[in-house]
């Protein structure tokens, strides 16, 4: 077997956005479109000869073939183990686990999140560190610099290394070791919630539905919830993983996860329903014919986090990402605990979790998780919520409806406006920047601007100041309009207009969010002129 140096051009697209680098999979597939990518990680990395990565996938088209390639490349770059989860697979908080229990120096991760899978749909890759956290922005600066002056990358010519059954193997000098992508992922679980509290509260007839999408949570869900914790069998369903997701679009919002969402508002609905995304990271919560929103889950962790084993110790403080609701400021506030506003991206949350300031995090964009691991992770609030609700004994519904009345409702929505032109959904933005002083101190209605501005974020840990991440109007009672470009999309441009209104009165905590925040939408619009200068009279997805 003999190393092999390729010689190769730059990319020029080769930037990683909010998390990795995703193209379409043809882009992928192009000659040393990924070998160049993988070569620039490595040499930016600059991992020690014999280091251990970790190598796993949420399973979508391509996961295999980019797999081999990456376990070639990682021989010919003086790696000595590769650690993979068997059949390319590991979910992406499974992949954080793992790279961290092992000590290993960081790990490779295949997924588009969200994004649909297959042959023409999305693929992505990114980088870890040994933290179990993506890359921070320096390393990814320095990926996407590397990109664009490579000349060669190396790779070993050798046979495909079998996937598919627990061992060892080697390749080259390197040891191949595949992994049970479930085991070390669902220990730690058990370490942190108390499963024989949720056993009893399964056995008791409390009826659970999860939706895996076809998605890499399939096997992890069935394992944990079923298997270990005693759910009845068929309370995971579409759970075997599919390269195209069954052509779904692997998101667990009200939109995309619609199968769920009939059973959870159908007749006899069950009484807890939830459902993740393409590699495992974000969740959805549902009780019987009722959402809780990704900003209320967070808050609703923090404040009955005692109630789980692994949070009993209490909480260091919360991060948020900007966009996602107040509603965790209030908890945090109630608790004498920190919490930090953060741009979108879960890389922002990593500083602050090795330096122990904060316990749990969340955004907007159905992902919750703490420091258990240094990603979001889907299955772990389902778990958190499953260990609420034994503890409480009362309805999803009603541990929500009693938090409103404790801390008040802050009604949230986002509206998508996907695959824009560039340049509208740039004119858009542009147009907002540049009537910040005329929008201060406006009155729309019951509104008054009290102040516009660009997010800028200064991370407390290491001094790095993170500019632009997205235009902030807010008002004088709290409510908030917020406008963002979408930084994980592959075709075109993705707006994303965040609306917030704070509700202290009970008595209108039962209106529907639509209804609740119907001027904030009008002006929102308004403002930003976003129909005429897109020509969108509505968006493409209401979460
Ligand atoms: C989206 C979400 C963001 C999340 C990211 C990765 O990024 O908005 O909260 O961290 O996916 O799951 P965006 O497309 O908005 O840049
Ligand atoms: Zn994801």
């Amino acid at each position: 077997m003999s190393i092999r140096t390729v010689v190769t051009q730059p990319f020029p697209d080769q930037k990683p956005g909010t998390s990795g680098l995703r193209k379409k999979v043809p882009v992928f597939q192009q000659a040393h479109y990924l070998e160049n990518f993988v070569q620039s990680i490595f040499d930016s990395i600059a991992a020690p000869q014999g280091a251990t990565l970790v190598v796993g996938g949420d399973g979508r088209y391509y996961n295999r073939e980019a797999i081999q390639i990456i376990l070639k490349m990682a021989a010919a770059d003086g790696f000595g183990e590769v650690l993979v989860g068997r059949g390319g697979i590991l979910s992406t908080p499974a992949a954080s686990c793992v790279i961290r229990k092992f000590n290993t120096f960081g790990g490779i991760i295949l997924s588009a999140s969200h994004n649909p899978g297959g042959p023409k749909e999305d693929f992505g890759i990114k980088f870890n560190s040994s933290n179990g956290g993506p890359a921070t922005e320096t390393v990814t600066d320095a990926i996407f610099a590397k990109s664009k002056s490579i000349s060669s990358y190396r790779i070993l010519d050798a046979a495909d290394v079998s996937l598919d059954e627990l061992g060892e193997t080697t390749l080259g000098t390197m040891k191949v070791k595949v992994i049970d992508p479930v085991n070390d992922y669902a220990e730690l679980m058990a370490s942190l919630f108390d499963f024989d509290a949720i056993r009893a509260l399964l056995k008791s007839g409390f009826r659970i539905k999860f939706d895996a999408m076809h998605a890499v949570n399939g096997p992890y869900a069935t394992e944990i919830l079923e298997n270990r914790l005693g759910a009845t069998a068929g309370s995971v369903m579409n759970g075997i993983p599919l390269e195209d997701f069954g052509g779904g679009h692997p998101d667990p919002n009200l939109t995309y996860a619609h199968d769920l969402v009939e059973i959870m508002y159908g007749d006899d609905a069950p009484d807890f329903g939830a459902a993740s995304d393409g590699d495992g990271d974000r969740n959805m919560i549902l009780g019987k014919h009722f959402f809780v929103t990704p900003s209320d889950s967070l808050a609703l962790l923090a404040a009955n986090a005692a109630s789980a084993p692994g949070y009993k110790q209490g909480l260091a403080g919360i991060a948020r990402s900007m966009p996602t609701s107040a509603a965790a400021d209030r908890v945090a506030k109630a608790l004498n605990i920190p919490c930090y506003e953060t741009p979108t991206g879960w890389k922002f949350f990593g500083n602050l979790m090795d330096a122990g300031k904060v316990t749990l995090c969340g955004e907007e964009s159905f992902g919750t998780g703490s420091d258990h691991v240094r990603e979001k992770d889907g299955l772990w609030a389902v778990l958190f919520w499953l260990n609420i609700l034994a503890v409480r004994k009362q309805s999803v519904e009603s541990i929500v409806r009693e938090h409103w009345t404790k801390f008040g409702r802050n009604f949230y929505s986002r509206y998508d406006y996907e695959g824009l032109p560039t340049e509208a959904a740039n004119g858009v933005m542009q147009l907002l920047r540049e009537s910040f002083t005329s929008l201060t101190g406006t009155t729309f209605g019951k509104y008054t601007i009290q102040t516009c501005d660009d997010f800028s974020y200064t991370d407390s840990v290491d001094g790095s100041v993170s500019k632009n991440q997205g235009v902030r109007i807010l008002f004088s009672d709290g409510s908030r309009i917020i406008y963002r470009l979408s930084g994980t999309g592959t075709e075109g441009a993705t707006l994303r207009v965040y609306l917030e209104a704070y509700e202290a009165d009970a008595a209108q905590h039962h209106l529907d969010a639509q209804d609740a925040l119907k001027e904030l939408i009008v002006i929102a619009l308004d403002i930003s002129e976003l129909v005429k200068r897109t020509g969108r009279e509505r968006p493409t997805v209401i979460t």
